[in-house]
């Protein structure tokens, strides 16, 4: 029997703040700021008000750019160039929104990124032809040959190949880590999570793949990010949270190989390097890239390997706790650690805590299927008592082969389609997309109901996932949606462009017809 309270028991990060449980509603990118880019806005504050409600120990927001250039997928939040108090607004209400009530003691991060080589062609928000930054000029998807020409060409149309970074460029990506970081301070957010994962640019900086540089960033490959913490820890105060989201070296259960070995090692040395600098709040622990995203792998394809009882990438993190256990003395706080991907059911969570696989859960897609799961699992234990053998799924996942496996053409592409592994990762990733833009809706039409149904105190608009959306409907909902408040706003703009543009040509070209058309 597993004591209930291990789910809910408080943790201490190294800086003194308090995560109240090991719940962590983890980052993810919401695709609803304004065409190119910009602050949140009312339906970010009605999706986090529906999280913020449920006693997760801490919220940290979709990746929020510190470049408007290198944009991941054109609708991020993004650092503003300056920061002042209207700026700032917009993201002081959304710090305020995450930390609730008062009874409420969830921490607020705000996740910080720069996509590098991985920002698209124009979506990345930058001309056509503008060629994005990067640690070398390695394209995104040129090691992506084996998956044949459709692979190749996808590649080739959406992303650039990157110009390598000078040393001036590498400044100014500081001092924007930095500015962004003064925004998260100044708008009342506990703390700011770097993304070091997933293939973005402080990940390039990391592997072999995108760094082929032959100066000091490349001899000492951690450069750039023990620079950005180090100006970061310079301008923040003590207690401020600083966390990092890291890859295993694209290890995962799935596959287990020599290379991928080396590469866990390689993860690993970087860790303990980086722990040494007694900087970093929390490690989160992920994996994959674009060109492998092995952090949006399904489920099901873990559940069928040997161990159905783990997260994905659980065999490293287990090892990380070993390696700080042994790194600090019992006087010493260790960095927590925080492990994502896979986690679905009660039994993968009191798995990854009773077997020191992590001090930190982290819930990504289910959070989205399941907002309110800490108030569900608190309900579930009173109720049911001990849980931690319980498999069922927190709820049921989409399956996103219906729609295109009904129907041809739609079969043919489908059958295709999968072998892009990055339009794979995408169809996910638009499915819940689109679930979070229906929860905020939920959110707020209870809101103008005035929260007339609340039930024993709970929130309960609920939200019930629609599973009739599958891959294509997804992909066609994600993109095709438009904010219509923000569009009106942007045709008032650019009408009036367009009426002083009209006037100044004909005034223009009024004076000087004489001498044009004679
Ligand atoms: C729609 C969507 C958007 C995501 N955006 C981000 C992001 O902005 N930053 C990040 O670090 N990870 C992002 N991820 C990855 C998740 O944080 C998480 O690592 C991944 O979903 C695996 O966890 P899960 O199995 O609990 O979903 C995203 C995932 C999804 C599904």
């Amino acid at each position: 029997m597993v004591s209930n309270d291990l789910l809910f028991s408080e943790q201490l990060l190294p800086c003194g703040k308090v995560v109240s449980n090991r719940l962590v509603k983890v980052a993810m990118y919401e695709h609803l700021s304004s065409i190119l880019g910009g602050p949140p806005n009312k339906i970010h504050y009605a999706l986090y008000s529906a999280w913020s409600e449920h006693n997760w120990g801490m919220i940290i927001t979709g990746n929020v750019q510190i470049s408007r250039e290198h944009l991941s997928l054109g609708r991020d939040m993004v650092v503003p160039k300056i920061l002042t108090d209207k700026t700032i607004q917009p993201f002081r209400k959304l710090a305020r929104i995450i930390h609730g009530n008062q009874a409420s003691d969830c921490l607020a991060i705000m996740q910080l990124s720069h996509a590098g080589r991985q920002s698209g062609n124009i979506l990345g928000g930058r001309l056509p032809f503008v060629s994005p930054l990067a640690p070398s000029a390695v394209r995104f998807g040129q090691n992506k040959r084996d998956e044949g020409i459709i692979s190749d060409v996808f590649h080739r149309l959406l992303f650039q190949t990157p110009k390598a970074m000078s040393s001036a460029d590498i400044d100014n990506v500081v001092s924007e880590f930095v500015r962004g970081t003064l925004l998260a301070l100044r708008s009342g957010f506990d703390g700011v999570q770097l993304h070091v994962a997933h293939g973005y640019l402080l990940a390039q900086f990391l592997s072999p793949k995108s760094n082929i540089r032959t100066d000091e960033y490349s001899h000492d490959s951690l450069l750039l990010l023990s620079r950005v913490v180090k100006a970061i820890r310079d301008v923040v105060p003590a207690d401020f949270i600083l966390g990092i989201k890291f890859n295993t070296g694209d290890y995962s259960v799935l596959e287990e190989s020599e290379a991928k070995t080396a590469q866990e090692e390689r993860a690993l040395a970087h860790l303990r390097q980086v722990v040494a600098w007694r900087t970093i709040d929390f490690i989160e622990i992920s994996g994959g890239d674009y060109e492998n995203p092995e952090f949006m792998l399904s489920p099901s394809s873990v559940t069928s390997t040997k161990n159905a009882r783990q997260a994905f990438f659980a065999q490293f993190s287990a090892k990380l706790m070993k390696a700080l256990s042994s790194e600090f003395s019992s006087n010493d706080r260790p960095p927590l650690v925080l492990l994502t991907g896979g986690l679905r059911t009660p039994a993968h969570l009191y798995t990854a805590l009773t077997a020191h696989h992590a001090h930190l859960l982290g819930v990504g897609r289910s959070s989205v299927l399941c907002p309110n799961l800490p108030t569900v699992l608190k309900h579930r234990q009173t109720v049911e008592g001990d849980l931690s053998s319980d498999l069922t799924p927190f709820r049921p996942e989409p399956d996103l082969c219906l729609l295109f496996s009904r129907r041809r053409p739609c079969e043919w592409i489908w059958r295709h389609v999968p072998k892009v592994r990055l339009i794979g990762a995408g169809v996910g990733m638009a499915w819940y997309a689109v679930m979070m833009r229906r929860l905020a809706g939920e959110r707020k039409r209870w809101d103008n109901d005035g929260n007339s149904r609340k039930i024993e105190g709970h929130a309960q608009y609920f939200l019930e996932p629609d599973y009739s959306v599958g891959g294509l409907g997804a992909i066609i909902r994600m993109w095709m949606w438009v904010n219509a408040p923000e569009l009106q706003q942007k045709q008032m703009t650019f009408l009036i462009l367009l009426i002083i543009f009209c006037l100044v040509l004909y005034i223009h070209s009024g004076g000087y017809s004489s001498q044009l058309f004679l």
